[in-house]
């Protein structure tokens, strides 16, 4: 059986972007790999968080893994901090990557831009990523869009290592969903959603509850033209909205346009938060029954003593590439 890797950062409650672009797929992907689904927590301290809240958002991250569908009987579920490998596998990592190469990354341009103190973290989270992903000797890691990047300099540093030191690690391939890969802002149909974004309206998270979500799809920015129809270039907004539609629906853009012909923006907005809600209602009830249970760390427990054996196997072998410690028996 081949494995997957793959992460989400409790950096905020997940958002309808997350859910499409990577949990949808883990649930899809869970019988036929051996998974491995991680909380990162160190990746989210790169921006500034309130600890208390991170505390909580990790616990109600584990409990919406669990709540859309992931099975721990199938798929291994930790926090990325409980396996001491990630951290350590990622300065190892950080040794063998050039400064050009993080420089370039989109996503530390987007969140570094405009601001006057970057911390070193922010720069240099994507070596901790290489390591979270080769630990598990990774086949696959789906992933968002956005996330692409990340996967090809993932890509390069581990053939980098196994060329300069010993043929260790597997070269993962990246798997993006065909559809609703890059979900975007409900006000700015330009920009990704995402779940730290600062105007609450921009995104739908998971546990939001149906009047919010009634309101957000209402407020979405569209167009003047009123027609319902799938255009990413002229009409993002309703293009966006058409997109996550479909997903919930099961139903092709063709399909929906022809629905809606003949009627405007209200109607095709109000039937879509039926459709959104009916979706999150079975993801919700089933996580505020998970959500203080004990059941909920044991499942963490287990995760975490499974992810470290695996990975502390593998950080073995790279310290022994590179020279690091001593020789043992
Ligand atoms: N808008 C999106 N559409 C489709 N997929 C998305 N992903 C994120 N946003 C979208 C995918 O979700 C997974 C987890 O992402 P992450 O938490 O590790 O970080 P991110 O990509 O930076 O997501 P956010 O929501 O934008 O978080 P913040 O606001 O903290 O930066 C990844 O597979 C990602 O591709």
């Amino acid at each position: 059986m081949q494995t997957i890797f793959s992460g989400i950062q409790p950096s905020g409650t997940i958002t309808l972007g997350n859910y499409i672009g990577a949990l949808k797929q883990f649930v899809e992907l869970q019988d036929e790999y051996n998974c491995y689904f991680c909380i990162v927590d160190q990746h989210a301290i790169t921006v500034p968080q309130d600890p208390a809240q991170l505390r909580k958002n990790i616990r109600s991250l584990a409990a919406l893994y669990l709540a859309v569908g992931i099975n721990p009987e199938k798929a291994t579920l930790f926090i990325q901090s409980e396996v001491p490998a990630h951290a350590q596998a990622g300065w190892m990592l950080q040794c063998v990557t050039y400064i050009g190469e993080l420089e370039r990354m989109t996503q530390f341009k987007d969140k570094s831009a405009g601001k006057d103190a970057v911390v070193a973290g922010l720069l240099t989270y994507p070596p901790l990523m290489v390591g979270d992903i080769l630990l598990y000797s990774t086949n696959l890691v789906p992933v968002g869009e956005d996330q692409k990047q990340h996967l090809e300099l993932t890509r390069d540093i581990a053939e980098r290592f196994n060329k300069k030191y010993n043929d260790i690690f597997t070269i993962p391939e990246v798997r993006i969903p065909k559809e609703g890969a890059r979900v975007m802002s409900l006000q700015d149909p330009l920009k990704k959603m995402s779940k730290s974004d600062p105007n609450q309206k921009s995104f739908i998270s998971l546990l939001d509850d149906p009047k919010q979500i009634e309101k957000k799809i209402k407020s979405a920015v569209t167009d003047s033209e009123g027609i319902v129809k799938y255009d990413k270039e002229n009409k993002p907004g309703i293009s966006n909205l058409l997109s996550i539609y479909s997903i919930f629906a099961g139903k092709s853009i063709a399909e929906i346009e022809q629905e809606y012909e003949g009627k405007g923006y209200g109607d095709f907005k109000g039937d879509l938060a039926t459709v959104v809600v009916g979706a999150l209602e079975p993801i919700q009830k089933k996580y505020y029954e998970l959500i203080d249970s004990p059941e909920l760390d044991a499942i963490l427990d287990r995760g975490a003593e499974k992810a470290n054996a695996v990975a502390s196997k593998m950080l073995k072998k790279m310290e022994k590439a590179m020279g690091l410690g001593r020789k043992r028996k």
